[in-house]
């Protein structure tokens, strides 16, 4: 929030109109509220409003805080999306990325505010009055749509997950023990968009034959484009504008962006303000020096878009701490830009053996699932992780195997079986990476590490 305390004497008056305090949360009552109403006048977010949060006493023995005109988590909840690193600098930064607490999570859907981040120059903040997509290149109607004029076309609806191509990128070299779930793969979220297809506005501009391909190019200052295939544009992709019954946050494309179920995020480009469609792909920087994938041999990988299936459990993951030996709940998400999940299987013995977790429902393609399997925790040292499968048939391949195709100079795509060390005192670290001679007594097949 604002470091300014005196925020409110900066606005010029007729910011602090009666009409704005009344839109604004009007029945907050004195100058207890003065500070938060003038900080919505500013077009600042509401804070949470701890100011209110009364002194220790039981709860129901005065009256509650008043109504607010935007919903406050509890500040007994402090879930926070979090940078790779601790310098508390990095939270100013624009060029990088902000990971989805996947560990203090639950469900399916991941809170708009929660989605994770990757910016290659901040977030702009677009007047939706102003902004303007524009379609040209290999079409009979060249047009520039409003915002008004997108929402006018029929819309569809539909939950699907967005992962970076750069999730989990620290599998590779190996992340620290207390690397959390969060930390490397928290670059994976699922949301309910809504928009209009992308084939409705290809029939609407009349896209021309051999126009294979089309550039998509954002509104940011990194101007970021990439080059999709018609093929995926006319299956199942759309320009999305609702994230979770909302408009989407700025952070996810504010008005507009890209939605292409399924693939690496990147290419699903945020704040659309170009489309041009072309015989061939556009080349650009960020599928030529960027989001292309390193072999061992020598080559590279490039248009590599769709994101392997996947999973991993978030309790008990890294940096949790299992009170007691007994009966526990493992559960954790899995997913496959492929298609749909199909099954999830759970090892609790390093991988000796391996038992189908219960897939919760809604079972959706594209989609985060959520699983979750019983255990009796007999107090002794474990390994534990989970193993997903796609209705392709691909199941998720232990580290040492991934390493083994792709070398450890990759970057993208890493999907490899999670494994983290359940310690005797109930710690729980991150095993990956680590040598079986680290992990004390717990039992472990060493292509998992
Ligand atoms: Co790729």
């Amino acid at each position: 929030m604002s470091d300014e305390p005196n925020r409110v004497d900066r606005l010029p008056r007729s910011r602090l109109s009666r009409r704005r305090l009344i839109q604004a949360g009007g029945a907050f009552a004195g100058g207890l509220a003065l500070g938060r109403i003038a900080q919505v006048g500013a077009q600042v977010p509401p804070p949470v409003p701890t100011e209110l949060v009364p002194p220790p006493q039981p709860p129901w023995s005065a009256q509650g805080v008043p109504f607010t005109t935007v919903g406050f988590r509890s500040p007994y909840v402090g879930i926070q999306r979090a940078f790779a690193g601790d310098d508390p600098v990095s939270t100013r930064l624009t060029e990088g990325s902000n990971f989805t607490p996947l560990q203090d999570l639950d469900g399916i859907v991941t809170p708009a505010d929660f989605h994770f981040q990757r910016n290659h120059a901040g977030t702009p903040i677009i007047d939706p009055a102003e902004h303007e997509v524009v379609v040209h290149g290999m079409v009979d109607r060249p047009k520039v749509y409003s915002m008004d004029a997108l929402k006018r076309f029929p819309r569809r609806t539909e939950l699907r997950f967005i992962e970076c191509s750069g999730n989990s990128f620290g599998g590779y070299p190996g992340p620290e023990p207390d690397t959390t779930a969060q930390l490397l793969h928290g670059l994976t979220s699922t949301s309910e968009w809504g928009g209009v297809p992308m084939s409705t506005i290809m029939q609407d501009v009349g896209v021309q034959e051999g126009a294979e391909w089309a550039l998509f190019e954002g509104a940011d200052a990194s101007r970021m484009t990439r080059s999709v295939p018609r093929s995926k544009l006319e299956d199942d992709s759309m320009l999305a504008y609702i994230q979770n019954g909302e408009p989407i946050r700025p952070d996810q494309g504010f008005p507009v962006r890209l939605l292409l179920p399924g693939w690496e995020g990147n290419a699903q480009i945020k704040w659309v303000r170009r489309i041009e469609f072309g015989s061939g792909p556009f080349w650009t920087k960020e599928e030529t020096r960027h989001y292309s994938d390193a072999m061992p041999d020598g080559q590279s990988r490039q248009f590599t878009y769709e994101m392997e299936v996947k999973s991993t459990i978030t309790w008990p993951s890294a940096g949790h701490q299992i009170p007691s030996p007994g009966f526990w709940e493992i559960h954790g998400i899995a997913w496959s830009g492929y298609g749909t999940v199909t099954g999830v299987e759970v090892s609790v013995d390093g991988g000796s053996t391996w038992d189908q977790a219960e897939l919760m429902q809604p079972v959706l393609p594209k989609a985060h699932v959520r699983f979750r399997f019983p255990w009796v925790w007999d107090g002794s040292p474990r390994v534990i992780m989970s193993r997903a499968t796609d209705d392709t048939g691909y199941s998720q391949p232990p580290r040492q195997e991934l390493l083994q195709v792709r070398g450890v100079q990759h970057f993208y795509h890493f999907n490899a079986i999670q494994p983290w060390l359940v310690d005797s005192d109930g710690a729980v670290t991150n095993a990956m990476g680590q040598s079986a001679q680290d992990l004390e007594d717990a039992e472990v097949s060493e292509d998992y590490l």
